[in-house]
C-alpha cells in the first residue's frame, strides 16, 4: 500500500500504440481499448502483463482478436493480469469496459459536469476509464474515436490533431483524434457536449499557424477573451525566453464548472476549472485576472515541461510542477511588476508552504515514499519546488541557467525523466557540481539561518557570521548543511550601495553569498563606515532568517535598497515585533502601543509617489493573522492575535488618516475598466486606504458608500469585505450582501465570493453563519468551488472563527470531512489540510483539534486520501 521510490523498475512490457473508441452514454459508456505491446528485452518469458483498474466493469477481453479464455487472466478490483503472452512478438490486447460517468462523484476519470463529459486523469484517473498500465513512464501515441449523440454532444474533443468525423447511426456522430507525441495516460483527455467556442490563431516562430480554441458554456464566450489573450502571450513568451515552440496544429482549452483542482495540462486539450478562464470587469477581480494569466501560462508551459518531457514516476512530480511554477512566475514577472510579483509569491510561500514544512505533513520536494499520490500535489512540491529551481538560476546566473535548460530539453525530449536528470543537465552544461545543492530536493524543513554582523572601524572591515540549521521533520531527524544562495547589499549612511574592496570566507558571485557550511563568516574589507546589511534580497533562498536588526537599520533598507522586495521585507520586519507584542498584550488584557518608527516608515512608503501603487498596497497589507501565528511558533491564541492586530491597524489608521484620505481620492482609476497591472495596483492601493479609513469614525458609512459606488468587481468585493468583516451586524452589511446576491445570483463564480466573504467574518459567531449558509438554496455540496468557498474559506482563512476555543469549529470540520469523503475524497483531503498546524495551537484548542481528528480517524471506510493525512497528522512527532 505504501509506494517506495527505491522499488522503481520499468514495466515488463513496452506499450507501442493505443487505440480507443468511446461510445458515450451518461450512465453506460462503452470503451473499446486496443493496446499493442511487446515484451521488454531481457524480461522473463513467463512474466504476466499487469494492468491497473478502478471501479470498472469488464465486458470483453481479447488477445489478437480472439476472446481470452477465463483461465488466462485474473481480475481484481484494482488490476487485470494476463498470462501466457507471446515471448517476443508484439501482440494486441483488446479491453472492453463499461463505466458510469453520471455517477462518478470523485471527479477522477470520465465524469459529467453540467451535462458535459469531461476527464481528469492525473495522477491515477485513467485506470477509472479502462484497464491500462497507468503510470507516467509508459508512453505511446493515442488514436481516439468518440461516438456520441449529435444533438446533445455537438462538440467531441480529445488530444492531438483532428483526423476527421461524420455522421453515424441513430442520430449519433463521431470524431477521431490522433496525438503523434507519445504520452502517458495521465495526459489523456476527452470532452464532449454542447459548448460555445472562442477561436483565434497563433503563428509560431517557425511560421506555423496554430488554431486556438477555448470552449465554454454557451453565453460565456465573451468572458473567455482575457484567457485567450493570456494564452497568446504565453506562447510568445515561451518562444522568446525558453526557445520552446508549440508542436500540434491545434491547442484547446475547455472550462468546466466542477473540477477538483485549478487546471490540467492534457496534451493539446487543457481542462480548466472555469474560475481560471472566465473574466469580465463586472464579475472578476484583479486577482482573478492575475490568476487566469498565471494558470493559463502554467498549463501551456507544461507542454514542454511535463508533456514533451514527463516524469519517470510520481516521486518526480516536482520535475514538472516546480519547474513549471517557476516558469509561470517568471512569465507573470515579465508581464507585470517583477518586485510586486515576487512579494506576492513570497507571501504565498510563507503562508502555505512554510506551515506545511514545519508540521506533521512536511515532506521533501522530492519525496521517497507515499501512500496516496493525490496528497503530494502540495505547496512543497509546487512552490518550494519552484524556489529550488529559482536558486539554480541564482547560483548559475542567467546564462548558466539557460544553458542547463537547453541541454535538458535537448537530452530528454520524449523521455520520462528524473530530478537527477534535470540537475545533471545544469551540472554538465556549466561544469559545476550541484550535489550539495541537491539536498534541497531531499531534505524537508525550512532552514533557519541566523545572522550577526560586526564592523571594525579601524580595520575598515565588516564581518557577517552565518549559521544554518534545518529542523527535524517526519522521518528525517538529522540534516546536512545545504548550499544556500543569499543575495545581499551593503547600504551606506547616505543610502548608496557600498562595494567592498574584497570579500573572504566563502564563495561570492555578484551580489550572492554562497553559504555552504554549518557556520561560516564572510569578511568584507575596505568598507569606510558601518554599512547596513540587506540580506536574502528578492528572497533568494526560501529560509527563515533570524537577523536582529535595529529599527533604524530596517528603516534605512526600507528607504534605500534598490531591491524593492527587500524594502517590503524591511517594512514587514518592522511590523512583526509590533504585531507579536500586540498579541501578547491582548492576551494579558493590556493596551498595546505601536512603535512610531514603524508607523512613520509605513506611512512614508504609502505616500511615496516614486513607488508604484501596487508596491505601496503590499506594504500596507500588514502580515496576516496566520503570519503572526507562524512567527509566534506555538501556543497560539487566535483571538489575541486578532485583537492585537486590530489595535495596531487602528493606530496606523489614526496616524495616517490624512494619507489614506488622499490616497482614496487620488487612486481612483478613470474611464473604462482595464485589468492591466498598473490600474490593478491603483485599485489595490485605494482599497487598502479604504480598509484603514473604515477603522475610523464613520467607517461603516464609508465602506457602504464605497460599495454603492463600485463599478467593478475588485472594488465591490473589497468594500463588501470591509463592511462585512468590520460591521457584521450593521444593517448596511445585510443590505449590501442582499443586493450583491440579487445582482449576481446567476453567476456561480461570483456567488463563490459571496459565500467566502461571509465565511471569513471574524469571531465566534462565524460558525453559526457558515452552518446557515450550508442550508442556503445557493449552496451546492457537490460543486468543489462552492465547497471550498464556504467550508474551505472558513477553515483556512478565518482563524478566530475556525479555531474557536470551545472546539466547535474543529467538530464542524470533522463532520464536513466525513460527509464529503465518500463522494469526493480529493476534495475532503484538501480541506482537511487546514488542520496541518493543529499542534501549534494553545493546549485547550489543540486538545479539541486532536479529538476532531480522532473522530475522523474512527470513521469506517475512509478514503486512502483522508486516512493517509489523518494518520500523518496524528502521529507523534
Ligand atoms: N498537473 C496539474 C497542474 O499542475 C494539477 C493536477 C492535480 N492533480 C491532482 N491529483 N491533484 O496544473
Ligand atoms: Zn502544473
Amino acid at each position: 500500500q505504501i509506494v517506495h521510490l527505491a522499488d522503481y523498475r520499468p514495466t515488463d512490457f513496452v506499450l507501442e500504440r493505443v487505440d480507443l473508441t468511446f461510445e458515450l452514454d451518461p450512465r453506460a459508456t462503452r470503451l473499446e481499448s486496443r493496446l499493442i505491446f511487446h515484451r521488454r528485452e531481457g524480461v522473463d518469458a513467463k512474466a504476466p502483463l499487469v494492468l491497473d483498474g478502478d471501479e470498472l466493469t469488464l465486458t470483453e477481453l481479447r488477445l489478437d482478436q480472439n476472446e481470452l479464455p477465463a483461465g488466462q487472466y485474473d481480475l481484481s478490483p484494482s488490476s487485470l493480469v494476463i498470462r501466457d503472452l507471446p515471448e517476443t512478438a508484439p501482440f494486441e490486447v483488446t479491453v472492453i469496459t463499461t463505466i458510469n460517468p453520471e455517477e462518478n462523484t470523485q471527479l477522477m476519470g470520465l465524469y459529467r459536469t453540467n451535462g458535459v463529459y469531461c476527464t481528469q486523469c492525473e495522477a491515477e484517473g485513467f485506470r477509472r476509464i479502462t484497464y491500462f498500465p497507468d503510470r507516467p513512464d509508459v508512453l505511446a501515441p493515442f488514436t481516439v474515436t468518440i461516438i456520441a449523440d449529435k444533438a446533445a454532444n455537438p462538440v467531441l474533443l480529445s488530444n492531438g490533431n483532428f483526423l476527421g468525423g461524420g455522421n453515424y447511426d441513430e442520430g449519433r456522430h463521431f470524431a477521431a483524434w490522433f496525438d503523434p507525441f507519445p504520452k502517458p495516460s495521465y495526459l489523456f483527455a476527452l470532452v464532449a457536449g454542447d459548448l460555445g467556442v472562442v477561436e483565434d490563431t497563433f503563428t509560431t516562430m517557425s511560421d506555423r499557424e496554430v488554431k486556438l480554441k477555448i470552449y465554454v458554456e454557451h453565453g460565456k464566450e465573451a468572458r473567455a477573451s482575457y484567457a485567450m489573450d493570456a494564452l497568446k502571450r504565453s506562447m510568445k513568451w515561451d518562444e522568446e525566453v525558453f526557445g520552446r515552440e508549440y508542436d500540434l496544429d491545434i491547442f484547446m482549452i475547455v472550462a468546466v464548472s466542477d473540477f477538483n483542482m485549478g487546471a490540467m495540462e492534457n496534451k493539446g486539450l487543457n481542462v480548466f476549472n472555469d474560475k481560471y478562464v472566465l473574466a469580465d470587469p463586472e464579475t472578476a477581480t484583479d486577482q482573478d485576472y492575475a490568476n487566469i494569466e498565471a494558470i493559463i501560462a502554467h498549463e501551456y508551459f507544461h507542454n514542454w515541461t511535463g508533456n514533451r518531457i514527463t516524469c519517470r514516476d510520481w516521486f518526480q512530480l516536482c520535475l514538472k510542477e516546480g519547474l513549471t511554477v517557476f516558469r509561470d512566475h517568471e512569465f507573470s514577472a515579465d508581464q507585470r511588476s517583477r518586485s510586486v510579483k515576487r512579494i506576492a509569491e513570497v507571501r504565498h510561500l510563507k503562508a502555505e508552504q512554510f506551515p506545511e514544512d514545519s508540521g506533521p505533513l512536511a515532506h521533501p520536494v522530492r519525496p521517497t515514499t507515499y501512500r496516496e499520490i493525490n496528497n503530494f500535489y502540495t505547496t512543497t512540491v509546487y512552490e518550494k519546488g519552484s524556489e529550488v529551481t529559482r536558486m539554480i538560476a541564482t547560483i548559475l546566473g542567467r546564462d548558466g541557467f539557460k544553458k542547463g535548460m537547453d541541454l535538458y530539453f535537448e537530452r530528454h525530449d520524449g523521455d520520462a525523466a528524473t530530478v537527477e536528470d534535470f540537475v545533471k543537465s545544469f551540472e554538465d552544461a556549466n561544469g559545476r557540481d550541484l550535489s550539495q545543492f541537491s539536498l534541497w530536493y531531499h531534505q524537508a524543513g525550512t532552514p533557519l539561518v541566523t545572522a550577526s554582523t560586526s564592523y571594525d572601524a579601524a580595520a575598515k572591515t565588516f564581518e557577517l557570521s552565518l549559521e544554518q540549521a534545518i529542523p527535524a521533520t517526519p522521518g528525517q531527524p538529522n540534516k546536512q548543511p545545504m548550499h544556500i544562495p543569499l543575495s545581499f547589499a551593503l547600504i551606506a549612511d547616505n543610502g548608496s550601495l557600498v562595494n567592498a574592496a574584497s570579500v573572504s570566507g566563502g564563495e561570492v558571485t555578484g551580489d550572492v553569498l554562497h553559504l555552504t557550511e554549518r557556520q561560516q563568516s564572510f569578511t568584507f574589507s575596505g568598507v569606510g563606515s558601518r554599512p547596513v546589511l540587506s540580506l536574502n534580497r528578492s528572497f533568494s533562498a526560501p529560509i527563515n532568517l533570524d537577523f536582529k536588526q535595529s529599527a533604524d537599520d530596517l528603516v534605512q533598507i526600507a528607504r534605500h535598497d534598490t531591491d524593492l522586495f527587500a524594502r517590503w521585507q524591511a517594512l514587514t520586519d518592522l511590523a512583526l515585533p509590533n504585531l507579536l507584542q500586540a498579541a501578547r498584550d491582548a492576551r494579558e488584557g493590556k493596551e498595546t502601543v505601536c512603535e512610531k518608527a514603524f508607523i512613520n516608515a509605513l506611512l512614508e512608503a504609502a505616500a511615496d509617489e516614486t513607488l508604484e501603487p501596487a508596491f505601496r498596497a503590499q506594504a500596507l497589507a500588514l502580515p496576516s493573522e496566520n503570519d503572526v501565528a507562524r512567527e509566534l511558533g506555538g501556543n497560539n491564541d487566535p483571538d489575541a492575535i486578532h485583537s492585537g492586530r486590530q489595535a495596531i491597524l487602528k493606530q496606523i489608521a489614526k496616524a495616517g488618516a490624512e494619507v489614506f484620505g488622499k490616497l482614496f481620492e487620488s487612486m481612483k482609476t478613470q474611464g473604462t475598466f482595464t485589468p492591466d497591472a498598473a490600474s490593478a495596483g491603483k485599485r489595490a492601493l485605494r482599497n487598502s486606504a479604504l480598509g484603514y479609513l473604515a477603522l475610523l469614525d464613520g467607517g461603516a458609512e464609508r465602506a457602504a458608500s464605497a460599495f454603492a459606488a463600485a463599478d467593478n468587481m475588485t472594488d465591490m468585493v473589497h468594500a463588501l469585505t470591509v463592511l462585512a468583516h468590520r460591521f457584521p451586524d450593521d444593517a448596511k452589511t445585510a443590505e449590501a450582501l442582499g443586493a450583491f446576491l440579487k445582482r449576481f445570483e446567476a453567476n456561480a463564480l461570483v456567488l463563490d465570493k459571496w459565500f467566502a466573504i461571509q465565511a471569513t467574518i471574524p469571531g465566534a459567531s462565524a460558525l453559526s453563519r457558515v452552518k446557515a449558509l450550508l442550508e442556503d438554496p445557493h449552496y451546492a455540496p457537490n460543486n468543489p468551488n462552492r465547497v471550498r468557498s464556504l467550508v474551505g474559506s472558513f477553515a483556512f482563512a478565518n482563524p478566530t472563527g475556525f479555531h474557536r476555543a470551545d472546539g466547535e469549529g474543529y467538530r464542524f470540520l470533522a463532520s464536513q470531512i466525513i460527509g464529503i469523503d465518500p463522494r469526493n475524497p480529493q476534495l475532503a483531503a484538501r480541506i482537511l489540510t487546514s488542520m496541518r498546524s493543529w499542534r501549534s495551537m494553545e493546549s485547550v484548542r489543540a486538545n479539541h483539534a486532536r479529538s476532531a481528528l480522532v473522530e475522523i480517524e474512527r470513521t469506517p471506510s475512509l478514503s486512502t486520501d483522508v486516512r493517509d493525512l489523518i494518520e500523518r497528522m496524528l502521529k507523534d512527532q
